[in-house]
């Protein structure tokens, strides 16, 4: 079990605890299943499922490079196209226009709707936004950059500085190297509890978001991580 960090903000200091908010990207800000529902009526009844097994196998796919080293390692989007491939296989999709058609669609995937004005908010209170992600630039670059969100990011970084995919601690690292700020000066955001436990452990103020009500993991409750069912609450929390 990780253990309590201290609260979001000072009494004595107020204002100069939290520097920073780091989010993750994929189900985060990003809402990984938008790129199968654009497309549903092609997969029918068993999009949603699809769509589940497409980014369960992406991230195996990074844990397993980042597991069995270095000279293993191929960029998230290598990860997202071999997932896409098995998944197709898996349920019988061989229509080679529509898979690169489903790929375009992950490169421009859409924000969840109160991200824009969270984002807006944070930054209007002083903070600075950054995004940490296992997504290559150049998948950020697109995402973001598509979605209108890049001038509210401060910066968009990528585990490919690092070579390693999350939850290694050398990709959490990053955001304190990048941002000139220790852990405890940043809050990391995340609908990923394996990757909010490793922030957490890591010493970074933790924030869980999530969003389908599901049970508490990695004992992220007991050591007083604070979980929110959205973004939209964000920057009210962080006052
Ligand atoms: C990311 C994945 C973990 O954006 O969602 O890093």
């Amino acid at each position: 079990m990780v253990e309590p960090l201290a609260p979001w903000r000072s009494k004595e200091k107020p204002g100069r605890e939290v520097e920073a908010v780091v989010f993750d990207a994929y189900g985060t800000l990003l809402d990984v299943h938008s790129a199968v529902a654009r497309h549903a009526d092609r997969l029918g009844p068993l999009a949603g499922e699809f769509s589940r097994e497409w980014r369960t196998k992406q991230l195996e796919y990074s844990w397993v490079r980042s597991l069995t080293g270095p000279a293993r390692h191929q960029d998230f989007w290598a990860c997202t196209v071999d997932a896409l491939r098995f998944v197709c296989a898996r349920y019988d999709v061989n229509d080679a226009a529509f898979i690169a058609t489903l790929l375009d669609a992950y490169r421009l995937l859409s924000p969840y709707p109160e991200v824009p004005a969270m984002l807006r908010a944070l930054r209007a209170d002083g903070l600075r936004a950054a995004v940490l992600s296992n997504g290559s630039p150049m998948m950020l670059a697109d995402a973001f950059g598509n979605a209108g969100l890049a001038p509210q990011i401060d910066a968009l970084l990528s585990v490919e500085a690092v070579g390693v995919f999350k939850p290694d601690r050398r990709v959490y690292a990053l955001a304190e190297t990048r941002l000139g700020l220790p852990a405890g000066r940043i809050v990391f955001v995340s609908a990923n509890p394996w990757d909010t436990q490793a922030a957490h452990a890591a010493g970074f103020r933790c924030l869980r978001v999530n969003r389908a009500g599901a049970p508490d993991e990695y004992g992220l409750a007991a050591a007083g991580v604070p979980s929110l069912p959205d973004l939209a609450g964000l920057a009210e929390l962080l006052k």
